[in-house]
């Protein structure tokens, strides 16, 4: 009797990252190598309950390597948070024959793929997101392109504000985790990184800038964490940048990045870490493997239990803080 030929669906979910396209690459070329076939599936966990899928090939995936966005789409898909949700997408793969699924994304995309796992679909996630939120890895897709959008937006925002003598407050993406922040801070020089993980007073900036202001230096850069500014009772960047403004004497501007933070081309490190990411993650397919994430740890590609790996802890950089805030002044 023939063996019927293994058929895997991959899928992007949440906020989309740089990246997201290198990893879909990697699943398709790597399944196809392993001659099993793919199905492409549009919009995340919603075009699996809707069965919008197409099957792709070689070629689906050419010229994707270096564009950001998703060429699959994505969607935040509500229904997929209840049993009945994640029932009808078991049906839908039963239905279309998918014998495993490789998803794309955070920590909510990891619950969705660890229910359906337990219903008996092997699936596999794989961290895609700017933010690096995913305690299991080290290291997010998206992250490092992110990152250097963000510094350098605000290297040109350092060009103005020092011809002016200004402070310039910038706005980043992490509502509830501020390693863009962190990271963008100590590689631009900010004054100030102002994010969930550390409480802070407008007090303590000022005072900071009135010391650095004694020494000399005329403009600074200030980096805040989207979110983080409503949470600690001070009205968003705007306010700051007015409230610095009054008790420093430095004319200030905010600006907030937004959504510029999530496009462009996906850096070497992206491009690399996807295609290791997306070949194990067939492996594991390959096996019947089901119910694991493929992360980052110590850099290395590893495998981990998907509840393990969503009730980790993500540990905060206090060493990178306190470096920040010793040699940006
Ligand atoms: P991210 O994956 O980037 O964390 P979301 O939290 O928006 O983004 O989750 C993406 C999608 O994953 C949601 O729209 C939903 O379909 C699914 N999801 C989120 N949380 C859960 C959950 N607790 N159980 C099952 N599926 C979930
Ligand atoms: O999770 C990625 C992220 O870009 C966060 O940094 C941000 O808070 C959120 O998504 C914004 O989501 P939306 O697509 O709804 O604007």
């Amino acid at each position: 009797m023939e063996l019927k030929q293994k058929m895997i669906g991959v899928l992007t979910s949440g906020g989309d990252a740089p990246g997201m396209n290198a990893v879909v690459r990697s699943v398709v070329r790597s399944a196809l190598y392993k001659n099993i076939r793919v199905l492409g599936i549009r919009r995340g966990y919603t075009g699996l309950l809707n069965q919008d899928v197409f099957e792709m090939n070689l070629r689906s995936v050419s010229d994707t390597l270096q564009r950001g966005g998703t060429i699959l789409y994505t969607a935040r898909c509500p229904e997929f948070k209840y049993d009945e949700g994640v029932e009808r997408g078991r049906e839908a793969c039963e239905k279309m024959g998918i014998d495993g699924l490789v998803v794309i994304g955070g920590d909510g995309s990891f619950r969705g793929a660890r229910d359906l796992s337990l219903k008996g679909v092997p699936c596999i996630g794989i961290p895609g997101t700017i933010d690096n939120d995913i305690a299991s890895s080290d290291y997010t897709i998206g992250f490092d392109t992110a990152l250097n959008t963000v510094m350098d937006m605000v290297d040109k925002l350092r060009d103005t504000s020092q011809s002016h003598d200004r402070c310039s407050i910038v706005e980043v993406m992490g509502r509830h985790c501020g390693d863009i922040a962190l990271y963008a801070g100590i590689a631009c020089g900010a004054v100030a990184i102002l994010l969930p993980e550390v409480p802070f007073t407008i007090e303590s900036i000022v005072e900071k800038m009135q010391r650095t202001l004694r020494t000399g230096k005329k403009h600074f850069i200030i980096v805040v964490a989207e979110g983080v500014t409503s949470a600690n009772g001070m009205g968003d960047v705007h306010e700051i940048a007015r409230q610095i403004q009054e008790r420093t004497g430095v004319e200030s501007r905010a600006t907030v990045l937004g959504h510029v933070q999530r496009g462009g081309i996906p850096t070497a490190r992206e491009r690399v870490l996807a295609s290791e990411m997306g070949f194990r993650a067939v492996e594991l397919l390959e096996q019947g493997i089901g119910n694991r994430v493929v992360v980052s740890r110590n850099n290395k590609i590893v495998d981990l239990d998907i509840l393990e790996a969503l009730n980790m802890k993500k540990e905060f950089n206090h060493r990178l803080f306190e470096i920040a805030d010793a040699i940006s002044i």
